[in-house]
């Protein structure tokens, strides 16, 4: 693979529970570097966001996680990696459409870090931090990123590189172009940097349009604006105030 750090070492797997756990009994092992990639073929138990299950087509997806171990990197700066991956991951669906002479434009990171083409996702991210201190010691950055897949379970609103371009990619080579551009980012990585969050902010799926949302349980609608330094989504209420909230509160109604 052509990149320097980030997928450097590429552990293939035909079967695993889940990459995410591979990755994270490698590191309580030691000795595994930063960067090393773990991609399987077939995850058996794989794991998504508030404890949902994340099923991708056999040998078709891609589902990867990817060891970070950061020099310096505090935990009141998790969130910026989480949008640096986040805009990686657009990057790379974004880089497909336009090669295959689409326009990008629906490509969004619905907040925190899913990504949407249109209202269909397309691919999932689930990051483990392990924190000592006030610093983050390791990260397990999983991805699941629909490549070739065609069908979808009922009532999912779920697309693929394949499903939006016509044309399928080798799970391999999407790969490596992830890796790349993990690398670019990750390498003038500043989690407080104004670019890393004006792109993150302006790649926002419904930003500036009133949505459904749901505040504590309840419906509520409003429209996001942007997001904190802490990761929490900035919306404005049909008033025009504006709250911020953490995950523990808001979470997008149904698309
Ligand atoms: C989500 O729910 O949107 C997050 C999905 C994350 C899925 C990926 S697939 C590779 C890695 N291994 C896992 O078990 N989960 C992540």
């Amino acid at each position: 693979m052509a990149t320097t750090a980030i997928g450097g070492r590429v552990i293939s797997l035909g079967s695993v529970d889940s990459t995410n756990n591979y990755a994270a009994d490698l590191l309580a092992g030691g000795g595994v570097h930063h960067g090393t990639v773990i991609l399987a073929r077939e995850q058996t138990a794989g794991r998504g966001q508030r404890g949902r299950v994340w099923r991708s087509g056999d040998g078709l997806d891609l589902t990867a996680s990817v060891i970070l171990v950061p020099e310096h990197m505090r935990v009141s700066d998790q969130f910026g990696l989480s949008k640096l991956v986040a805009v990686a991951v657009h990057d790379v669906v974004a880089g497909s459409l336009i090669a295959a002479g689409r326009d990008p434009v629906g490509v969004r990171i619905k907040w925190p870090n899913d990504v949407l083409v249109d209202r269909h996702k397309i691919a999932g991210i689930l990051i483990k931090n392990e924190v000592m201190g006030s610093l983050i010691r390791s990260s397990v950055v999983g991805i699941g990123l629909n490549v070739n897949s065609l069908e979808w379970e009922e009532g999912l609103l779920a697309t693929s590189l394949r499903q939006e371009t016509g044309r399928e990619e080798a799970v391999d080579a999407v790969l490596e172009r992830l890796c790349l551009r993990l690398e670019e980012l990750w390498a003038t990585f500043d989690p407080q940097a104004p670019s890393l969050s004006e792109r993150y902010g302006s790649l926002l799926w419904s930003r500036g349009r009133f949505v459904a949302l749901e505040r504590d349980g309840e419906p509520w609608t409003a429209r996001p604006m942007d997001v904190d330094a802490d990761g929490r989504l900035l919306v404005e209420d049909t008033e025009g105030s504006v709250h911020a909230y953490g995950l523990e509160r808001l979470r997008f109604g149904p698309r």
